[in-house]
């Protein structure tokens, strides 16, 4: 019997995250600020949260401030120590502290499959997680964590599903399920990035996944899919010939922080959630009504 208990956590991050240019020309896009924090933290904090242990970061060459980040900071920490600031030390020296994360390179930009496979000599032993950190969730329950408790009930493996507009399924991995019981779907088919014709649903997969390590000879067959990448949907969609695999609609809000949008909206979501910048960001948006007059409408201009 295979350990119920999902301790790994894999983080693909070698993405080159062109939809950030030009910030991401110099800059890892996961190191992109969320508020205090960088993007990255957040799936770091979710995987501890949910119980995972050991964390493997995926990495690509532009990605060293990401090891950097959850390094020890030695002169940083004992200026801190020497200035009396005890309070900011503690809290840069518990970054360091958080989880065992291990760093691999993925050399070449093959896709998402292809980074999951890469984390296979780490991964092989039992079920483990996938956090794609781009997305950003914001909920009661870790999603990842209520990604678990599915699979500690169920077995297999799951992913985290939401409704979205026929109109975007083509951004996504769509699955076509029927369902199970409370928000649980049972997955009998997915089609990655399909156009509104083809889309069996509307039922996206959102970045947060149990996967079973079965995963692996399947991704090992390297087959090209959508993009012209080795894809983690079409692996996936193998799976359920030898085992379930279970489709969780999530309890909690997500932003695609891979996208200047998204990012904006969850700066300004976690913002109204802490105390202190709940007013600042209130008091910024009234000063902006009082300082820009409305456009005129299009009908009304000359
Ligand atoms: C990836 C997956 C896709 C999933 C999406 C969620 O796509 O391939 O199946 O729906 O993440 O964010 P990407 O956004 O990396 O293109």
């Amino acid at each position: 019997m295979t350990d119920p208990n999902v301790t790994k956590c894999l983080f693909p991050v070698a993405g080159l995250g062109t939809r950030f240019l030009p910030v991401t020309k110099e800059i890892a896009k996961e190191m992109l600020p969320l508020v205090d924090r960088p993007i990255i933290s957040y799936g770091v904090e979710e995987a501890i949260e949910s119980g995972c242990r050991d964390l493997i970061m995926i990495t690509g060459r532009t990605k060293r401030s990401i090891e950097d980040y959850f390094d020890s900071s030695f002169e940083l920490e004992s200026v801190l120590r020497e200035r009396g600031r005890t309070d900011l030390y503690e809290k840069i020296h518990a970054i360091s502290e958080m989880a065992n994360i291990l760093y691999v390179r993925q050399r070449e930009p093959l896709g998402l499959g292809h980074a999951v496979l890469c984390g296979e000599p780490f991964c092989r032993d039992g079920y483990f997680g996938v956090i794609l950190p781009d997305d950003v969730f914001v909920s009661d329950t870790a999603v990842m964590a209520q990604l678990i408790e599915v699979h500690r009930r169920l077995g297999g493996t799951v992913v985290a599903l939401e409704e979205v507009p026929r109109s975007e399924v083509s951004r996504y991995g769509i699955v076509q399920s029927e369902l199970a019981g409370g928000n649980v779907h049972r997955i009998l088919d997915m089609v990655e990035k399909p156009s509104p014709e083809e889309a069996p649903g509307n039922l996206a997969i959102m970045g947060r996944y149990v996967l079973s390590p079965a995963i692996f000879p399947l991704l090992a067959e390297r087959h090209v899919g959508t993009g012209g990448e080795i894809q983690l949907t079409d692996a996936m969609k193998r799976l359920p010939r030898t085992e379930p695999v279970w489709g969780l609609v999530y309890r909690g809000r997500r932003f695609d922080c891979g996208t200047q949008k998204g990012w904006l909206a969850a700066n300004v979501r976690l913002a109204l959630e802490d105390p202190e910048l709940s007013s600042v960001v209130f008091d910024i948006v009234d000063g902006f009504r009082r300082e820009i007059r409305p456009c005129p409408k299009r009908d009304d201009r000359i």
